[in-house]
């Protein structure tokens, strides 16, 4: 089924994907405004992410429909991809009048779509707003603070965002807290997820295995600090197996490095419904991603991440998560504490991240768009 009606007359924006945490924050919102069929949306894919199962299971099971443009901008340096987006993006908006262009996340595809909407005139709405780690030396926070700044409309998964926001002087009147959509998917699909056995395929059982990912280029690009962490999982996969599905970034270095991942089981990337269906029968989760501290904490799995910072606090003072900075003897320490306690019997209830968050996004928009081009004529 395709988003865009190109017959119809209401508000019309478009939604940008790029990444693969796009399409899980996106979809809920895609599928809300068409339920309320209010406005008329299109699907951009950058092509930041083009492994399929990176990007097109993810559309798949995710219910998105194929994209209406894809601009295929693949890997490259960051300057590269953020000019193919932004050429790309605008050579869209040029041919198609859109009124509002919709933003998710941190990735690079974000800032670049919403720079070349913004140099339009467009409206830019930003989904999951407001979320700093205070730390300029990664790439997303970089692209998320200069992406809320050009932001009309922002959509904060948490109250603490909305904080952020309004200390940067982001005139509160564009803010408002929705909650967490990608939370809206996990919920959807948790329970077809389960019916996948990708626990048993790997030869795992429910509650008796640790789960890694790890793809930052501040970990996976310092050769020796790699090498440790992963003796140290080695260490771990002593007491309870240890499965880990490799990103492509990672994969390139450990293939080019010759590292022995020891009592290790590297995986290739698994696709959203078997990584839930993991993901939630593990006994751990080691991570150093933004999504992940939060999908563990909705599902109560402890989390640990491995980075010295998050822009997720409220996953570690309301939910699971423990943030252990990048040293692999404390990792090592963290996993043999949280493995040496009883499970969490219960999930934490964070506010707002009940599901329904991309209904709320979809109502904001439905009723900032009005506002919108009622100014932009001059009303
Ligand atoms: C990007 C995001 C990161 C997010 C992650 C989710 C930025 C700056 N980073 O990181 O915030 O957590 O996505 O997965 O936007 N590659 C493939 N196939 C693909 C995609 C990438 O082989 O489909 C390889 C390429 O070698 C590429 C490398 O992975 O150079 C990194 O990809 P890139 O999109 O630059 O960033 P990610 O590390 O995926």
């Amino acid at each position: 089924m395709r988003l865009i009606d190109t017959g119809g007359v209401g508000p019309r924006v478009l939604l940008v994907v790029g990444a693969r945490p796009n399409f899980v924050k996106v979809a809920p919102v895609a599928h809300a405004l068409r339920r309320r069929d209010e406005v008329e949306t299109a699907l951009l894919h950058t092509g930041q992410h083009y492994n399929r199962n990176l990007s097109d299971v993810f559309l798949d099971q995710l219910d998105l429909p194929p994209p209406d443009f894809h601009l295929g901008v693949g890997s490259g340096s960051h300057a590269e991809q953020t000019a193919g987006v932004l050429t790309g993006t605008e050579c869209v908006l040029r041919e198609h009048p859109f009124d509002a262009v919709l933003v998710a996340g941190d990735v690079n595809s974000t800032l670049a779509a919403a720079l070349a909407a913004a140099k339009l005139g467009v409206a830019v709405i930003h989904l999951e707003a407001g979320l700093r780690s205070g730390d300029w030396s990664m790439p997303e926070e970089i692209n998320r603070v200069l992406t809320d700044r050009l932001s009309d409309l922002l959509l904060c998964p948490s109250a603490d965002a909305v904080d952020n926001l309004v200390a940067e002087g982001i005139p509160q009147e564009r803010v408002t807290v929705v909650g967490n959509t990608m939370i809206d998917s996990l919920f959807r699909l948790e329970a077809a997820a389960t019916q996948r056995g990708a626990i048993e395929r790997l030869g795992l059982s429910f509650g008796e295995f640790v789960l890694v990912t790890l793809h930052r280029p501040m970990l996976v690009d310092d050769i020796q600090l790699l090498n440790a962490t992963l003796n140290a999982l080695s260490s771990v996969g002593r007491t309870l197996p240890v499965v880990f599905p490799v990103h492509p970034r990672t994969r390139a270095r450990l293939g080019a490095q010759g590292l022995s991942e020891g009592c290790v089981q590297l995986v290739d990337p698994l696709d959203y419904l078997d990584f839930v269906c993991v993901m939630r029968g593990a006994r751990l989760v080691i991570t150093d991603s933004g999504g992940v501290q939060e999908e563990t904490s909705a599902l109560g799995v402890p989390c640990l991440t491995y980075r010295t910072s998050t822009e997720r606090p409220i996953t570690v003072t309301a939910g699971t998560n423990r943030l252990v900075g990048l040293d692999p003897p404390t990792l090592r320490e963290a996993c043999e504490e949280v493995l040496s306690h009883p499970p969490p019997l219960e999930r934490p209830r964070i506010p707002l991240w009940d599901g329904a968050a991309g209904d709320r996004a979809a109502g904001a928009i439905a009723g900032f768009l009005p506002r919108r081009l009622a100014h932009a004529k001059g009303l």
